[in-house]
């Protein structure tokens, strides 16, 4: 038996049943913002599309995939924690990448229909597990993983979610591990995208400005806000990959 399911009392999802495991209460916010792009089948079936999902972050996803992908893994063997699931082949990719040094990828993700999808992406032999769990109450001990990823969750999470998911995932990586954070920040002043974009994120991501606004640097948990931030800028700053050892 796994070792979670024998400590914590719950498994990783099996195939097909993901649906039918206790699903995790469905946010609020996910429901009424976020319905038509991640909950209901028609979006998992028209959004998971590479040059679809390339466009929405103007043409940058190859670019932010690729920077995410190059933080993993560390080393042989590594416990990688994807925190929610994102549409395109970011998940395959790491999974590659993780099984490759001999470690394994555990993805969780609130919604059951978006491990479903990602499942069907993932070579069946690779060494994933899936978990319908909610960012904010990772069932899972502290200090367990190597590493952990929040790709583009964080703008589309409200700040008190957010806050949350960021102190959860400090939690699970172990001391000396880290985590890497894809994401909006604000742009440059000569970006255009600095103007036009905020209209965009206004109608149709009400959460993300706050990336803007806030550095990431304060939504960190207090234990480790003052450690050492390594951060990439892209596409003249609409974008950063953070990357933060606990
Ligand atoms: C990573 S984000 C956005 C990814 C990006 N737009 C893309 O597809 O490239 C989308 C995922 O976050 C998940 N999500 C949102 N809030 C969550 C939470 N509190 N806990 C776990 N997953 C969450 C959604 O269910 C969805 O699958």
């Amino acid at each position: 038996m796994d070792r979670n399911a024998e400590v914590y009392g719950f498994a990783p999802v099996p195939a097909m049943t993901i649906s039918r495991i206790n699903p995790v209460a469905v946010p609020k916010y996910l429901r009424r913002v976020y319905w038509w792009t991640y909950i209901h089948p028609f979006a998992v079936w028209f959004f998971d599309r590479l040059w679809l999902i390339n466009l929405i972050v103007l043409t940058n996803y190859h670019r932010l995939r690729d920077a995410a992908l190059a933080a993993f893994p560390i080393r042989p063997g590594e416990q990688v924690l994807q925190i929610s699931c994102a549409y395109g082949d970011i998940t395959p990719k790491l999974a590659a990448k993780v099984a490759a040094g001999g470690g394994r990828l555990d993805v969780i993700d609130v919604l059951p229909i978006q491990l479903q999808n990602v499942r069907r992406k993932v070579p069946a032999a690779s060494p994933v597990r899936y978990f319908n769990m909610d960012a904010c109450n990772l069932k899972f001990p502290s200090g367990q993983y190597d590493s952990a990823l929040l790709f583009l969750l964080l703008h589309e999470t409200p700040m008190d979610v957010r806050l949350k998911a960021l102190e959860e995932a400090f939690r699970v990586v172990k001391p000396g591990g880290k985590v890497v954070i894809v994401d909006f920040s604000k742009p440059q002043w000569w970006n255009p995208f600095r103007y036009l974009w905020a209209i965009f994120l206004s109608i149709f991501e009400p959460f993300a400005l706050d990336m803007w606004w806030n550095d990431i640097r304060t939504l960190l948990p207090a234990a480790v806000r003052n450690r050492r931030i390594d951060r990439e800028s892209f596409f003249g700053g609409l974008f950063q990959k953070v990357t933060i050892l606990r």
